[in-house]
């Protein structure tokens, strides 16, 4: 089949999601297909293509501090034009299926599915609206919370001249709390606040952009995967740093990540159960996947934290690792994939 990739993209995940593009194309060689990898953000967007077996294909460095200097504004402008006319549209559309390797920001948040789905182009993965509904962390979590899953409390919170909202305060007063960018991934610019002072400085940081602030939550921390209708083992995250953030996800060895996760059969069914229903209820279908990630509060309850509708596909990612605890391949999980897509 020919298959073109997206990756790369205008999120500061741009490196993490060459380095998916890069394993995607490996697999989808060693299955036969024909690849082309497409970088819509790209001064020239299609990076290599087609890829013969051998081709070099990650020449991406992850694991570098997150580019936060990143002109988003015009590799947005560069995506828009590929997406929506000229030569790349063109090869899209001359494609059989259009393999999302992106992460983050457009991608994730279903701007770039919709632009597809408009073109007439078949893509892997979740649509539109599903990844609209798990991109802002606030009101996916607002909405599973709703549908009776465990959530912590949260407030929502756009710094700027004004004065910290009281709801905010009282978190901080109650104990450390965590804040993040209510849309982005892979933990850039997660920071645990113990302080008033402490929270003056993130907001400062934030530019401008809406926080997500929730209780720190001390406990075990998991992801369970789903592809179409199966829920893969459960992964532990085993941190050494007080937070799975940027550097921890990336830097092979600051994490230990355990596959099946050693908890009691229960325990995981649970954490099952709960990822199957986020995965409904924010309206991912049997042709999607996704990963819920959960950390567990004082108690040893989960809380989801959230659903990926893109999660990472790089070597060391999660779901490659769930995908083996089910007995996959790496191939496999991506013929998967694609299977799901096609149907
Ligand atoms: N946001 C990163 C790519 C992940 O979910 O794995
Ligand atoms: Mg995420």
């Amino acid at each position: 089949m020919r298959i073109v990739i997206l990756c790369g993209g205008e999120s500061p995940e741009r490196d993490v999601s060459l380095a998916s593009g890069g394993s995607v194309a490996r697999a989808l060689l060693e299955r036969g297909h024909e690849v082309v990898l497409v970088d819509p953000a790209a001064e020239v967007p299609v990076a290599a293509g087609p890829l013969r077996p051998g081709d070099a294909v990650d020449g991406f460095e992850v694991g570098k501090e997150p580019p936060a200097l990143l002109d988003r504004q015009l590799l947005r402008r560069r995506m828009h034009a590929a997406l929506t006319g000229g030569p790349v549209l063109e090869l899209l559309r001359g494609a059989e299926l259009v393999f999302l390797a992106l992460h983050g920001g457009w991608g994730e948040d279903g701007q770039v599915q919709d632009l597809l789905r408009k073109a007439g182009v078949r893509f892997t993965g979740a649509d539109g609206a599903a990844c609209a509904a798990a991109w802002h962390k606030g009101r996916a979590q607002a909405a599973l919370g709703a549908a009776g899953l465990p959530v912590a409390e949260r407030v929502l919170w756009r710094p700027g001249a004004g004065e910290v909202p009281e709801e905010v305060k009282r978190l901080v007063a109650a104990g450390p709390v965590v804040t993040k960018p209510v849309a982005d991934g892979s933990s850039v610019s997660v920071h645990r606040v113990e302080s008033l002072s402490r929270l003056a400085e993130v907001a400062r940081a934030s530019e401008g952009a809406e926080l997500l602030v929730e209780p720190f939550l001390p406990g075990r921390e998991f992801a369970v995967a789903v592809v179409g209708d199966r829920v893969l083992p459960v992964i532990e995250i085993e941190l050494t740093t007080p937070l799975f953030d940027y550097t921890a996800k990336y830097q092979p060895g600051a994490v230990d990540e355990v596959c099946p996760a050693r908890v009691p059969d229960g325990f995981a069914a649970r954490l099952q159960e709960l990822a199957l229903r986020a995965h409904e209820v924010l309206g991912f279908g049997e042709g999607a996947y996704s990963r819920t990630d959960f950390r567990c509060d004082a108690a040893g309850e989960p809380m989801c934290l959230e659903t990926n509708a893109l999660p990472g596909l790089t070597a060391t990612s999660l779901l490659p690792l769930a995908a083996a605890g089910a007995g996959w391949t790496y191939p496999d999980l991506i013929g998967r994939i694609v299977d799901l897509a096609m149907r």
